[in-house]
């Protein structure tokens, strides 16, 4: 099981010290902590791994805004997340954009979250499968990458998928690509446990319940049992 926790844009360097202070990841489960890149150096070395919010295919260049993964590396972040939901949304991220991200941060030896999911119109037309299908086809394979499933609709939304939607989700997924598989979308320590209890669901990546170190750390709790 792995939980990561995407913190987005919130947590600079002081908070993101305050939070990893009294945060005790329990045994038994894979956490990391995906802070904004200006917390990165602050979060490093402080007991869980680091993970980044987005890497450039780039190892450098005139890529305003961006950061390679060798930079990343330099920080000693140990992977990152790639095309999220958000970042599809807002900041124009492709299949294509995704899969050469992945391609370098696995090349550059970092570890990969990559993110699907289907948006609520997709599904009510009946789209989620061919969604996730040409999605999941851009990635690629590799024995760092795992794949995250979150479904729009139930990102920071309180709507979270029934586990049998993420179940059906999941299995999906994993008939396309052998990897473990993370449910996204609304997780909260009142619904974590039942989630990662079904059969095809190997983790959770967390937004707004990993903003605090407790239900964090109840969710990370949920994964152990
Ligand atoms: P949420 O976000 O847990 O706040 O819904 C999940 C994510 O976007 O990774």
């Amino acid at each position: 099981m792995l939980v990561a926790g995407n913190w987005k844009m919130f947590k600079g360097p002081r908070e993101t010290v305050e939070f990893l202070d009294s945060f005790e990841p329990p045994a038994g489960v894979d956490v990391v902590v995906c802070p904004p890149f200006v917390s990165l150096p602050a979060a490093v070395g402080r007991g869980v791994p680091v993970y980044a919010q987005s890497v450039h295919w780039a190892a450098e260049g005139a890529f305003t805004g961006e950061v390679s993964a060798g930079m990343l590396r330099e920080l000693g972040v140990e992977g990152a997340l790639v095309g999220h939901s958000e970042r599809r949304q807002h900041f124009g991220e492709t299949d294509e954009s995704v899969r050469r991200r992945c391609e370098a941060a696995l090349e550059a030896g970092l570890a990969v979250i990559a993110c699907v999911g289907e948006t609520e119109a997709q599904r009510e037309a009946g789209e989620t499968e061919a969604v996730l299908e040409r999605q999941v086809a851009a990635i690629p394979f590799h024995d760092r990458l795992v794949i995250a499933y979150e479904p729009v609709w139930a990102i920071g939304t309180g709507k979270t998928a029934t586990p049998e939607i993420a179940q059906e989700a999941h299995a999906l997924i994993k008939a396309l690509h052998d990897t473990q598989v993370l449910y996204g979308g609304s997780v909260k320590p009142e619904n974590a446990a039942e989630l990662m209890a079904q059969p095809a669901v190997d983790g959770a990546l967390v937004g707004g319940a990993s903003l605090e170190a407790e239900s964090f750390a109840a969710i990370c709790r949920a994964a152990v049992t």
